[in-house]
């Protein structure tokens, strides 16, 4: 297996350690997994390693770090379907990534890793890691709701807190992996992270026998977004599904440079002074694998769409109404659907889903 530089095109062993190219570029897997086929499922697994006949991984590692995350319902609620991501062992989607890397970290033998976070994939890393007997560090920006920080060192991990905001804490961590030569094991810079979050499609096409006509997907440094885009393609190329079900992709109003440049029809992020917002997951102003993001955006028509920031809080306490208790993060994505519902319309049987508990991000 081979890691290709999104950059440059050099291609480097995928048991390489190095956490990007020398160029710079971002690392993508070079990875095409058996056609999509429901007589390969793992019965004797749940959740995400159901599927890891389509994962890149080796060997049996993943056995002794899987949780069984994954496996999550879906309900309705109003109009709109809500998969329930958060129900998963650290209350977040982040489990499915972090499962699969802490999995292929432990094939390679790494001992000591460190990561940047707004704080669900912290969580993640670190539980999962936890597991596989990996020591770790975890970055976090100053001003993360505390039960974050709580769960992480809970789970053994040193946290550290960086003053300024997540773009910042991401450079203090990158700057320490370049330094040192730590292991990254960056839900954004690692291309198994994706391959893990890839099973939420394939659990929602199983759940549903095929796809709802549209998907809304939260868009930070697009870890959903990004792993969705593997699994959509898979099942199309697999000719599971004929056509991309239409595509939203949410960015907070307060910081939205994915929006931005599409709006000035630029191929890169768009340079933005980040607004506070109560959504922390997803305030993102230099998303790494921008370029990358606004590649499938183009290819798959995918709409960005805008969460008005005085519309979160009642998102939430809507969902909170019908028995689904997320944090701000995941209630915009919900007020970001209400909004574009309310101005175009309708659009079909639409799921979004709920990514992050409530108690978890109690600002
Ligand atoms: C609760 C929650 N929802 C959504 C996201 C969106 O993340 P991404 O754009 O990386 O998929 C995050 C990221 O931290 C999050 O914590
Ligand atoms: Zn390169």
């Amino acid at each position: 297996m081979n890691f290709v530089c999104t950059s440059c095109g050099k291609r480097e062993t995928a048991s390489s350690l190095a956490p990007r190219c020398p160029c710079g570029g971002l690392w993508k897997l070079d990875f095409t997994p058996p056609p999509f086929d429901p007589a390969l499922f793992d019965g004797s697994a749940r959740g995400v390693f159901r599927y890891r006949a389509f994962l890149p991984l080796e060997g049996g590692a993943w056995r002794s770090v899987t949780l069984g995350e994954g496996a999550t319902p879906i309900a309705r609620v109003g109009g709109a379907l809500f998969k329930l991501d958060f129900l998963m062992p650290t209350l977040s989607f982040k489990d499915r990534g972090a499962a699969v890397l802490a999995a292929r970290m432990k094939e390679l033998g790494v001992a000591r890793a460190v990561q940047d976070s707004s704080g669900n994939a912290g969580n993640s890393v670190a539980a999962y890691c936890a597991r596989a007997g990996i020591a770790c560090e975890i970055f976090v920006p100053e001003g993360t709701s505390p039960g974050k920080i709580d769960m992480i060192r809970a789970h053994g991990a040193t946290c550290i807190l960086v003053p300024g905001d997540r773009d910042r804490c991401a450079e203090v961590c990158r700057a320490r992996v370049e330094n040192e030569g730590l292991f990254y094991a960056s839900h954004v810079y690692n291309p198994y992270f994706y391959e893990g979050t890839k099973t939420y499609v394939y659990e929602i096409y199983e759940q549903l026998g095929g796809m709802p006509e549209a998907l809304v997907l939260p868009l930070g440094n697009g870890t959903l977004l990004l792993g969705a885009m593997l699994g959509l393609e898979h099942l199309l190329a697999s000719g599971r599904i004929s056509d991309m079900p239409r595509i939203l992709a949410v960015q907070s109003a307060n910081c939205a440079p994915i929006l931005e440049a599409r709006r000035l029809g630029l191929s890169a992020p768009a340079p933005v002074k980040p607004l506070p917002t109560l959504a922390e997951g997803i305030a993102i102003g230099k998303p790494a694998r921008g370029t990358e993001i606004l590649g499938y955006i183009r290819k798959h028509n995918v709409e960005v769409i805008p969460a008005p920031e005085d519309g979160i809080a009642a998102a939430r306490d809507a969902l909170a109404r019908e028995g689904i208790f997320v944090e701000y993060t995941s209630a915009a994505t919900y007020a970001a659907y209400l909004d574009y519902v309310n101005q175009r319309g309708p659009i079909g049987e639409c799921l979004l889903p709920a990514t992050g508990a409530g108690l978890k991000g109690a600002h």
